[in-house]
């Protein structure tokens, strides 16, 4: 049976997490939020000490992760049946994810992983390669992105909101330095996919970005 899929791809920070989960919540299909798999495993390698540069350990960690997801109003997300999901959003879980990202033998591990998730009546997947290595032939594609100072700006709110002490300055600074690792690097780098729909969510509201996504799939 064929699952059609919506992709949706950009940096960190555009608003595509809160975007991908209402285009899902309204078409009733299902989410992945591909970063949270990458996540998950940083989480996994902080609890045995690891090194970087040992790639057959960390491929090792990443097969033997056992993840399920809750998708209610909020992800929730376990670990080897532990719940992790207060950890995720963590800015040192998302720069080792960003570094771990960056192995081609990592990416080769998560791939099916992700693939599993297309599932009828269909699939609404956020992340960097989604359109263009995961679920190459999907038939909706966008790219959001905003920039920097915004994302940045997005981000501290979120974190006060929180309660977590936050730095804007220091936020701008580790948004530049993930961008640029997970679009430098030679591994699925995060680019726009050829028949991706662009969209700059800089000085537009969520409910607008929802309504053009929406009205992609109309
Ligand atoms: O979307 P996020 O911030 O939760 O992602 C965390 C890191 O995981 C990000 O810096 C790069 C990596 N990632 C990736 O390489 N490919 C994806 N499809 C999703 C995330």
């Amino acid at each position: 049976m064929h699952v059609p899929v919506l992709t949706i791809d950009g940096p960190s920070g555009a608003g595509k997490g809160t975007v991908s989960r209402l285009v899902a919540k309204k078409l009733g299909w299902n989410y992945l939020d591909s970063g949270s798999i990458y996540r998950s495993l940083a989480i996994a390698l902080q609890n045995n000490p690891f090194n970087l540069g040992n790639v057959s350990e960390i491929v090792k960690v990443a097969q033997a992760m056992a993840l399920e997801f809750e998708c209610g109003d909020e992800l929730i997300v376990k670990l080897n049946g532990e719940d992790i999901t207060s950890k995720l959003g963590l800015e040192s879980t998302g720069s080792i994810a960003s570094q771990i990202a960056a192995l081609p033998e990592v990416r080769r591990v998560l791939l099916q992983k992700q693939q599993d998730f297309r599932q009828p009546p269909g699939l609404v997947a956020d992340g960097r390669d989604m359109g263009t290595v995961v679920f190459p032939d999907a038939e909706n594609k966008v790219f959001l992105t905003a920039s920097a100072a915004k994302r940045a700006e997005r981000r501290y709110k979120q974190l006060i909101e929180k309660e977590i002490d936050a730095n804007l300055a220091k936020i701008k600074i580790e948004i530049e330095a993930r961008d640029r690792r997970d679009r430098e690097r030679e591994a699925a780098p995060l680019a726009m996919a050829i028949d991706a729909h662009y969209i700059d969510s800089s000085d537009i509201g969520i409910e607008t970005v929802v309504e053009e996504v929406l009205n992609l799939i109309r």
